[in-house]
């Protein structure tokens, strides 16, 4: 059977090596996304929480991995992260090489026991496509982490209907969705965080997130108690803890200012991403923006009153930042 790989949309990353080895590398870390065999139970792939159908991301609330085991967190999207420098909702990664092993060692996720769990069964799988990628190293934690990364960085969006609107065809957008954008970029205030530059729709920034109700009373002792843990300890308790995990970037950062914060999503295919937040906790896009729209004012910042046919508007005009589904071609 032939491996399913996304056709990337505008060529291969640029780099040192040529366009041909980046395109085979890429293949070489699709062939790794989709396999199932990477985990501890036999049936979990990267591709299990990051769907292709779904913007790389699983419908769920939070994840399961390896024997169901519930994760703490909301799966992102995995489109457009080649510009992205933090990673994670709290940004507890600043390279996609050096994340990729989380993943397959986590285990709330694929479950395995550790570096050298993965590097033999990556060794059983794929021998042959490392060695033809890789004929000096094989397969090791830094080509197989190579490899992934690689194919990460050519998941690029194709251009949605917003994307055509700014490059001047204004009829790409309905007359609805035009008034979401300007109030996006406006009145409502959601462009100050969801960024237009570089057509990301983040700002890289941490922001206050909310919190569960029966979480709220166990922060504080959260907080205190990984103060003397060192880094890897805490990245461990994220997926495992939903106290630790609702720390947000403090978790990382340990400063006082963070709690509670998480990093600002893109809002690209968001319509095809449900449900929403670092948590998962909101189901469907409007209650998404209504919950946004609440939140962001109680902050005490202003986004103005808006009517019910403003916040319809909001909602169209994010369905406009949906790329076509991109085609997938059969790699042999
Ligand atoms: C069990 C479900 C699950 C599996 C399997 C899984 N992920 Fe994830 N992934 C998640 C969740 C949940 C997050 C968010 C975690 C967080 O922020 O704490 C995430 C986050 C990421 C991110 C960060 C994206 C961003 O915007 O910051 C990348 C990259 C990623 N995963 C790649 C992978 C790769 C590569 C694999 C396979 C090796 C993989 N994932 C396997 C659930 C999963
Ligand atoms: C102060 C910065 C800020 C502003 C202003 C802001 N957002 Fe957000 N937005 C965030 C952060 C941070 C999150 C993640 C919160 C969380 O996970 O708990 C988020 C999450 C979202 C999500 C869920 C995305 C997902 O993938 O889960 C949507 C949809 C959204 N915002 C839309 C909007 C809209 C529409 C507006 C304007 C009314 C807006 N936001 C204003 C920072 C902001």
């Amino acid at each position: 059977m032939g491996i399913l790989l996304l056709t990337p949309w505008s060529g291969a990353a640029a780099g040192r090596t040529s366009r041909t080895s980046e395109e085979a590398l890429a293949a070489l870390g699709a062939a790794l996304f989709v396999d199932t065999s990477l985990s501890v139970d036999g049936a979990v792939a990267c591709a299990t929480c990051h769907r292709p159908d779904a913007a790389f991301t699983d419908g769920r609330a939070v994840s399961r991995g390896a024997f169901g085991r519930r994760g703490t967190r909301n799966a992102p999207s995995l489109m457009g992260l080649a510009q992205t420098r933090e990673f994670f909702w709290d940004g507890r990664r600043t390279s996609l090489e050096e994340l990729v092993m989380d993943p397959l060692t986590t285990a709330e996720e694929h479950g395995l026991s550790g570096e050298g769990a993965v590097l033999s069964l990556v060794q059983a799988r794929h021998a042959v496509g490392f060695a033809l990628v890789f004929p000096d190293e094989g397969v090791t934690r830094t080509t197989v982490a190579k490899a992934l990364a690689a194919y990460l960085r050519q998941l690029v969006p194709a251009p949605s209907p917003f994307d055509r609107f700014q490059a001047g065809d204004a009829q790409a957008l309905l007359p609805e969705q035009r008034r979401g954008f300007a109030l996006f970029t406006g009145r409502a205030g959601c462009a100050r965080c969801h960024r237009l530059e570089a057509g990301s729709f983040t700002d890289g920034a941490y922001h206050p997130g909310e919190v569960p109700l029966e979480i709220v009373p166990r922060q504080p002792d959260a907080a205190r108690g990984i103060l003397g843990w060192d880094s890897e300890a805490r990245r461990a308790a994220i997926p495992a803890r939903a106290d630790v995990a609702a720390l947000g970037r403090y978790a990382v950062s340990l400063r006082a200012v963070d709690l509670g914060r998480f990093r600002t999503p893109s809002l690209r295919n968001v319509a095809k991403t449900a449900p929403y937040m670092h948590d998962g906790s909101v189901p469907t896009l409007a209650e998404a923006v209504e919950r946004e729209l609440y939140y962001r004012k109680s902050e005490g910042l202003q986004v103005g009153d808006l009517t019910p046919a403003d916040r319809s508007s909001l909602v169209a005009f994010l369905q406009a930042l949906t790329s076509p589904q991109v085609p997938t071609q059969t790699v042999p």
